[in-house]
């Protein structure tokens, strides 16, 4: 019993200790913030760091050739994200069969994607019409197997959901679902 309570006793004490402790850091902590008189300083502590660029460690420059031989499609290359994928792919050295339903707007990514070195084909082709997707990538697979495909292409709503038609509505749900199919694959 004697045992217990000195233990008891003892466990007390580092607690309170280590409480004090605690207490101190944050008193710490609030007069540095405190001492702070730039009110920039202080935002830096709190503020996010903005990153508008490629993460190093998936940067293209670091798969420049690992995708040679390899034939990548890409849909919505047209612009945005789909664009940079269709970029990042040809600088890794990739063969490039890229599907937008506006193909001039491909024109663009192509010239980027060839300044690279790629291959590049077009395909004009809305990826939420079954038939339209099965005759591209059967013009696609002439060309070689198909190694990666994105399923890139797709969107938001211009306006907030009540704002919009059904049809508006309802072009966005297929967009976005019958677009990431490769049922026809
Ligand atoms: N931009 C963002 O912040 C964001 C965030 C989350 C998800 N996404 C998704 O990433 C993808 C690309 O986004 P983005 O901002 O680059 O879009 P974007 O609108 O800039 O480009 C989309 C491209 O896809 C094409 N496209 C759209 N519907 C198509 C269809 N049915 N058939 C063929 N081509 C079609 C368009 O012509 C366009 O070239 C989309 O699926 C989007 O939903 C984007």
């Amino acid at each position: 019993m004697k045992a217990l309570k000195t233990l008891l006793s003892v466990s007390f004490i580092i607690y309170l200790s280590q409480l004090r402790l605690f207490v101190r850091n944050c008193e710490g902590f609030a007069s540095k913030l405190g001492a702070d008189q730039g009110a920039n300083s202080r935002l830096a502590m709190v503020q996010p760091t903005l990153n508008t660029e490629v993460y190093a460690a998936i940067h293209p420059d670091n798969f420049k050739g690992h995708f040679k031989g390899k034939l990548v499609v890409v849909t919505g290359a047209g612009r945005g994200i789909g664009r940079h994928i269709a970029l990042g792919f040809a600088k890794a050295g990739a063969t490039l069969a890229l599907l937008d339903f506006d193909i001039e707007r491909q024109e663009e990514t192509r010239k980027l994607c060839e300044a690279e070195g790629a291959k590049v084909y077009l395909y004009g082709c809305d990826v939420t019409k079954y038939y339209q997707c099965v005759k591209t990538v059967g013009e696609i697979k002439k060309l070689a197997t198909i190694d990666v495909l994105v399923n890139n292409a797709g969107g938001g709503p211009i306006r907030g959901f009540i704002s919009q038609s059904f049809d508006e509505f309802w072009g966005g749900v297929e967009q976005n679902f019958k677009g990431v199919s490769s049922r026809y694959l």
